[in-house]
């Protein structure tokens, strides 16, 4: 396989306990994995990857987790024209009904107008991220294929 990044934001440890569980998916799939905090990760290296892997919590009401913001803003074509891509992201259905896991749909629909290639559909992570470890792996199994 070859080299995947997964770029994550967390505020509160979440969406990095998920990320844990998704690179080791990817790693036992002998995809050669790198995980980035988004605040650190530079637009243009990931002309490296073969597959880029979004974690991102929805925050506020119905918006990005704040790290992402600015990556977001600067997601474009030339970075992800025909990139082999996949988003997950933990929300709150019980807490925010209407705007839950908003930002794993926002990124993916930033992912289509750049013209890049969704491999599985987002994966919305409801409540409890430790519960929901076997989903998440899972869904990195989905990934890889
Ligand atoms: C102030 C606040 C606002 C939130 N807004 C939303 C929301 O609009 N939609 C949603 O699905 N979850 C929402 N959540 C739930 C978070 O997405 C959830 O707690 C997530 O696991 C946080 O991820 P993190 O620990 O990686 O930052 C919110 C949580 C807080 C504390």
């Amino acid at each position: 396989m070859g080299k995947a990044i997964l770029i994550y934001g967390s505020t509160t440890g979440n969406t990095e306990q998920v990320a844990d569980v998704v690179s080791k998916g990817l790693s036992s799939a002998s995809w050669d994995v790198t995980v980035k905090n988004v605040a650190e990760v530079d637009m243009g290296e990931i002309a490296d990857y073969e597959l880029v892997v979004l974690g991102c919590p929805t925050w506020g009401d119905g918006e990005l987790e704040e790290s992402f913001i600015e990556f977001h803003a600067n997601m474009d074509e030339a970075t992800f024209k025909d990139k082999k891509v996949a988003v997950f992201g933990p929300g709150d259905s019980e807490l925010y009904p209407d705007t839950f896991c908003v930002a794993v749909t926002m990124l993916e629909s930033k992912l289509n107008e750049c013209g890049a290639k969704l491999v599985a559909e987002g994966l919305m992570i409801d409540g409890d991220v430790g519960a929901a470890a076997d989903e998440a792996e899972s869904w990195a199994a989905d990934i890889t294929k």
